[in-house]
């Protein structure tokens, strides 16, 4: 097994920050010494097989991204990255774990759509993935079916109160499903949009003539956002099932929360880096078919409702618990311009996976959360929440050697002749700057970027059994 020690660094964790060299001996993390240590009177960089010097840099657990849509089946087409191009994209950006979402589409069987999930991922990762199960037709069979998800290694599932017609589950149904979340510990993870009253919003807007990408923003309100947050607190309050939020982006969505977790419910909430960096105005509204760039749902919040404000507060105070990208690129040729003078026909979805460690990095120079936080929001709390901490999300003897050495010195700029990975002909960051850099990342001992230079191969990543949150109280 090869051995590699990490020197020199700052080991920062969700708990603090310390001057450390990290032994990892072949996939696992085998000490945290202090710097220069030896073991056993040995000199241990004299002893291992590499040495990388982490001097003047930061050495964190490898991100989780807990929310893609990797060549995901949506709005008449594909997400455009495989398991493939959107893995070796998450590694370029210090991302060493992704959980994608497996489909049980309308009329097909759960355990039939996971198994689909299993055949597109295996053989294909360049770093670790586990799957989240949608449930897109709740009924008998797929609810009994959910009772066998944590023995698949698979502990939390994705219900939708939008897409009428697609994945959508009405009142009932979700009731119905919370009541096996509750009794078998699966995570319920909501898409909380009110999607018949968006749908009556969409129809008229295009009969008005409003046809124009900004006005997915107009028919996807906030009040459509916070009344389906209401809701699914309500329904988990009275079935007891946990409930995880997805892709909150209204202010007021996250009030609902805050008053929940107050009120002592196992409730949470995760964002994402759009709804903390773009807007209606800005990006939706860029004009002509541009803002079909950003099309997504929950969409982009107007600046002037101060939703990004109160989101980075949210962060600091853990009213949100964590940072996910909901990474779901399509490309703006043949894919998003299937929505030219039909914003509703516009594939909805962003692509981050590759930039989020570095965006949220950028909130830390920023002063809007401190080095721990971006650790414990973009790897710990994903961890803990999805029932994967101890191997993942933690610098720690045991632990899966998932690490990046990040440079607070380096510099990134975003942008599609520049650092771009992902499969999409556009980037949805386009020109943003970032005041550091992802300079080395290893995912299971095994060294993948280093300097600017893909390392990697597909099949390295292995699939994850997570276990039942950690997270819950
Ligand atoms: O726009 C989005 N969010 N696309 C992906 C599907 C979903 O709802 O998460
Ligand atoms: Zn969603
Ligand atoms: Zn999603």
């Amino acid at each position: 097994m090869a051995t590699t020690l990490i020197s020199g660094g700052t080991v920062v964790t969700a708990t603090g920050r310390s001057a450390a060299d990290v032994l990892v001996d072949g996939e696992k993390i085998a000490a945290v010494l202090a710097p220069g240590s030896t073991l056993l009177g040995h000199d241990l960089a004299a002893s291992v097989d590499t040495v990388l010097d982490a001097t003047g840099k930061y050495v964190i657990p490898g991100g989780i991204d807990a929310h893609t849509h990797m060549q995901m089946p949506f709005g008449g087409t594909e997400a455009s990255d495989t398991f493939e191009t959107g893995t070796r994209a998450a590694a370029w950006g210090g991302t060493t774990t992704i959980v994608d979402f497996a489909i049980q589409r309308y009329g097909e069987r759960v355990m039939d759509g996971l198994a689909a999930w299993h055949d597109k991922a295996a053989g294909e990762c360049a770093i670790d993935y586990g799957f989240h199960q949608i449930i897109g037709d709740v009924n008998d069979d797929s609810l009994k079916a959910m009772e066998s998800l944590v023995d698949e290694g698979v502990s939390s599932y994705k219900l939708f109160m939008a897409y009428p017609g697609v994945f959508y589950s009405d009142d009932a149904q979700i009731y119905k499903a919370m009541r096996v979340g509750a009794e078998t510990g699966l995570m319920t993870m909501m898409h909380a949009e009110n999607g018949p009253a968006i749908d009556a919003m969409v129809a008229e807007l295009l009969a008005q003539g409003k046809t124009d990408p900004y006005y997915h923003g107009v028919a996807r309100a906030w009040q459509m956002e916070e009344e389906a947050t209401h809701r699914a607190i309500m329904l988990a309050n009275l079935t007891g099932a946990p409930l995880y939020v997805v892709h909150v982006s209204a202010k007021q969505a996250v009030e609902q929360l805050a008053a929940a977790r107050d009120n002592g419910q196992n409730v949470f909430g995760e964002t994402c880096p759009q709804y903390l960096y773009l807007s209606l105005e800005d990006q939706l509204g860029a004009g002509g078919f541009e803002g079909a760039k950003w099309v997504c749902s929950t969409p982009l919040r107007s600046k002037h409702e101060h939703h990004q404000d109160h989101m980075w507060q949210s962060l600091r105070t853990n009213d949100i618990q964590m940072v996910a990208t909901d990474h779901c690129p399509f490309c703006m040729k043949g894919q998003k311009d299937m929505g030219v003078g039909d914003f509703s026909k516009i594939p909805n979805g962003i692509g981050s996976v590759e930039h989020r460690m570095d965006l949220m990095y950028q909130g830390v120079v920023d002063g809007k959360i401190s080095l721990e936080r971006w650790v414990e929001i973009t790897s710990t709390t994903p961890a803990r929440m999805f029932g994967m901490y101890g191997a993942k999300g933690v610098i720690a003897p045991g632990a899966d050697a998932d690490v990046v050495i990040y440079d607070p010195n380096g510099h990134t700029s975003i942008g599609l002749d520049k650092t771009h990975h992902m499969n999409m002909d556009y980037s949805a960051w386009e020109g943003f700057e970032i005041e550091g850099h992802v300079d080395t990342v290893m995912s299971r001992g095994r060294v993948v970027i280093n300097n600017n230079e893909y390392l990697g191969s597909k099949g390295h990543g292995q699939y994850v059994r997570r276990s039942t949150s950690q997270y819950l109280v």
